[in-house]
Parts: structure tokens; C-alpha cells; sequence
């Protein structure tokens, strides 16, 4: 029989739905020797997505997709109109894991399923959500599906966005593996009442304290450059060192000069994890070097004096060198606080199972910065073993996983009778 949620006695004890066979079902798609390279409308994306689509029909839920590629599992509630929505991305960097982002999404679909076995109607529609390319690994921008959904970004600009073969977002979209076939597409992008991601935690801290559940108090605020060393290319053999502007080796100074100014500032990370040298031939003296940049921080002083020094360091190794240094901002987010009634209600629903949780910043970039802006938003982390994360072995072992399961459950329902007594 369905029936309210009494706080305190929620029925959720039975078994819920696999979550670690789903994970390995969906790890299988876009599996290489080094990880899982599933990019954004690849056709291990697709099938991904299509996997997803099918777990959440044959549990009985109203599938659609949007014109970004996000997919939506709803299940009724008592009424109609904004949902609580849950998930996270099942896109991956090119060497991934099978958890980052798959995790939240596939947890999602068990919670409503886990709430559907157990009879309980929410007051609100509840939705689970497999965002589309949250990990920018495809496209030159993070977050594309959420980002649109929350109108952080126009969809005319998210088409027009090419990859490294000049494939528009807009282009892949609409090819084989892009939207789903018989998945009906929704229009616009409704804003949701809540909404919850769980993730894997991606770092050291939760492994560290010996604890099985953080709950993010906000997430890092980021910049990303594109940044481009021009010198002058020649022969290896003829240009005297004393006459040369070598482009690689005034980016190699700059780079360790950014590492220097990040350390210096404290409490902020950077990382050149992308750089192409141009021609790229060992008798070719580089005449020009594009890297990308990411800095991190969730304290807004810091990263805007990490930014300063990225122009400075550019600058100064321009004149050391004889070189040309442009930086070019990619993409710019700010600190992103959870929502702090959100946050209580997670809490309360890792203290119902017996579990203790710590408080926690993300250094990670997640789907739910970008919700944040349309609906209050919380996040739970789970474990990451070694905190190591965007790599082929991330792991996390499978009774955390079904905690954060049972955890996201709980918080849905809480979140539920949160929102209901007082909406915002
Ligand atoms: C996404 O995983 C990011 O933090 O870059
Ligand atoms: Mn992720
Ligand atoms: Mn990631």
C-alpha cells in the first residue's frame, strides 16, 4: 500500500536495485586497456545513455531527454509540476573509471526504484538524471548538460561548440549516436524543487578519516585558459642555443613557474594537463606550444590571486624568453555553496542509517554546481580507495557504494519532506 514517509521509520530495507552489477555492465562500454573512454556522443556514450533509458523504463518510469542530451527518469509524485532531481554524468575523461559520474546517475535510478519497491509516493515528482558531458573531455567546456539545463549557458552557444575533429556539439547531437531514437525529447529546461548528487568522493579525505559519507559544503570555484607560447621554429641542428626561441622550453618555465605561484598562494591547486607542441618532430625547434590550464579553489581571494599570477607568470617568461604568451579564459565558475537546509537533510538521513558523516568541500567540479543556480542543491560523497579518481583503476568498494544507495534514498525523502513543509 503507498503511503507517506513517516520521518525517522522510512520501510527502505529491502534489497535495492544492483548498483555494482549496473556499474560493471556499464563499465564495459567504451572500455580500453586503459580505462573508459566514453565521450560525449561517442557510441559507448550512446549506449550508455540508452542502458540507463532502459534500466529506468523497465522500472515502470516516464523517460525523456532534452535537447542537450540530458536523459530523465521521472516517477510520480502526489502532485504534479517541479521534481526533486538526483543524478550525476555518465560521461568520462579518456582513460576514466567506471564510477565517476555513472555512480550518481545509475544511484539515482536505484533510490526511485528503492522507494517504488518499498510503496513510498513522494509529495514531489522525483526525477533521476544522466547529465550530458559533464567532464568537458569532448567539447572545450565542462558541464555541458547541466550548464544548459541550468541556463548557465545558451544552447545556440553549446551547438556551435566543435571538438578537435571540428564536429559541432550541435552536429553530434544529431547523429547516430547522439539523441536517443524513441526517446522523447521535452522542451526547455524546467527547474527543478531539489536536488541531490551522489558522487564518489575522488580524493583522500573520506579514506583518510576512516568515514563512509561526506556532505559537501561547496565546491571549488575554477578557472581554465587556453594558453599559447609562440616562438620561432628552426633547425636542430644550425640554431645556436644563445639564438633561439624555442617555444617548448619557455612553456616548460612557465609551467613550473604557474606550479611555483600555486603552491606560494596555498590552498588552491593547478594543473597543465594538455599541452601539444607544434611541429611536434625531434629535429624541428618548437616555434609554438598551446597548453591548457585548470585551477581550483573553493576560497574566491585565493583563486583570484592565482589568477593574477598566470598573467604575471606569462608575461614575465615572455620577456625572459622573446617569446609571445596569449592566455585566453576558457571558462570561468565561481565557489558554489550546497544549500545549507539541503545539506541538514543528508545529514540526517547518513544519521538514520547509524552511519557518521563529515562536512567537506569538493575539489572536484560536478553537475550539481551548475543546478545550484536553479534549485537548492546538496551533494554526498562516497569513499574513492587511494583518492584516486580519473584514472582506469578508481574503485570504491561495493558496500560504500550500496551505502551511498541506501544514504541518497533517505536523502531524497528527506529532502521531500523538507521541501513540502517549506518550500523555497
Ligand atoms: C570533473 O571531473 C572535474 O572536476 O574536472
Ligand atoms: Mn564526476
Ligand atoms: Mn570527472
Amino acid at each position: 500500500m503507498d503511503r507517506a514517509p513517516p520521518r525517522g521509520e522510512v520501510p527502505l530495507n529491502a534489497a535495492a536495485p544492483p548498483i555494482v552489477e549496473r556499474l560493471a555492465q556499464l563499465a564495459a562500454f567504451g572500455a580500453t586497456p586503459h580505462g573508459i573512454d566514453r565521450r560525449l556522443f561517442s557510441p559507448a556514450d550512446a549506449q550508455a545513455r540508452a542502458q540507463f533509458a532502459a534500466w529506468a523504463r523497465a522500472a515502470g518510469f516516464d523517460v525523456t531527454q532534452d535537447r542537450a542530451g540530458n536523459v530523465f527518469a521521472r516517477r510520480a509524485g502526489r502532485r504534479d509540476g517541479a521534481a526533486i532531481v538526483s543524478g550525476s554524468h555518465l560521461d568520462t575523461v579518456p582513460s576514466g573509471g567506471p564510477y565517476d559520474g555513472a555512480y550518481g546517475a545509475v544511484a539515482a535510478l536505484c533510490a526511485l526504484e528503492a522507494l517504488a519497491a518499498a510503496g513510498i509516493v513522494t509529495e514531489h515528482p522525483l526525477e533521476a538524471v544522466a547529465w550530458a558531458g559533464e567532464e568537458g573531455s569532448r567539447f572545450p567546456l565542462g558541464c555541458l548538460g547541466s550548464g544548459a539545463f541550468a541556463g548557465l549557458n545558451a544552447l545556440a552557444t553549446i551547438d556551435a561548440l566543435c571538438d578537435e575533429d571540428g564536429t559541432s556539439f550541435a552536429q553530434a547531437r544529431d547523429s547516430a549516436s547522439g539523441l536517443l531514437p524513441g526517446v522523447p525529447v521535452r522542451d526547455g529546461f524546467p527547474a527543478p524543487a531539489g536536488y541531490v548528487e551522489l558522487h564518489i568522493e575522488q580524493g583522500p579525505v573520506l579514506e583518510h578519516r576512516g568515514v563512509r559519507l561526506g556532505v559537501v559544503t561547496a565546491i571549488a570555484g575554477q578557472a581554465r585558459y587556453e594558453v599559447e607560447v609562440s616562438g620561432e621554429a628552426g633547425h636542430a641542428g644550425t640554431v645556436p642555443m644563445a639564438l633561439r626561441r624555442d617555444a617548448l622550453t619557455a612553456a616548460a618555465e612557465l609551467v613550473l613557474a604557474l606550479e611555483a605561484a600555486a603552491r606560494e598562494i596555498g590552498d588552491v591547486v593547478l594543473t597543465v594537463g594538455r599541452l601539444v607542441v607544434f611541429p611536434n618532430q625531434t629535429n624541428v625547434i618548437p616555434g609554438r606550444v598551446s597548453f591548457r590550464i585548470d585551477a581550483r579553489s573553493v576560497d574566491e581571494a585565493r583563486l583570484a590571486d592565482l589568477r593574477g599570477a598566470i598573467v604575471a607568470c606569462g608575461e614575465r617568461v615572455a620577456a625572459q624568453r622573446g617569446v609571445a604568451v596569449e592566455t585566453a579564459l576558457l571558462e570561468e565558475r565561481r565557489v558554489v555553496a550546497m544549500d545549507p537546509r539541503l545539506r541538514a537533510a543528508v545529514a540526517g538521513a547518513a544519521a538514520e542509517l547509524g552511519e557518521a558523516a563529515i562536512d567537506m568541500p569538493s575539489g572536484a567540479g560536478h553537475d550539481a554546481m551548475c543546478v545550484a543556480a536553479v534549485a537548492p542543491a546538496a551533494m554526498l560523497f562516497v569513499p574513492s580507495a587511494g583518492g584516486r579518481s580519473h584514472v582506469g583503476d578508481e574503485f570504491t568498494e561495493p558496500a560504500d557504494l550500496e551505502l551511498g544507495v541506501r544514504a541518497l534514498t533517505r536523502s531524497i525523502v528527506a529532502i521531500d519532506a523538507l521541501l513540502t513543509k517549506e518550500p523555497t
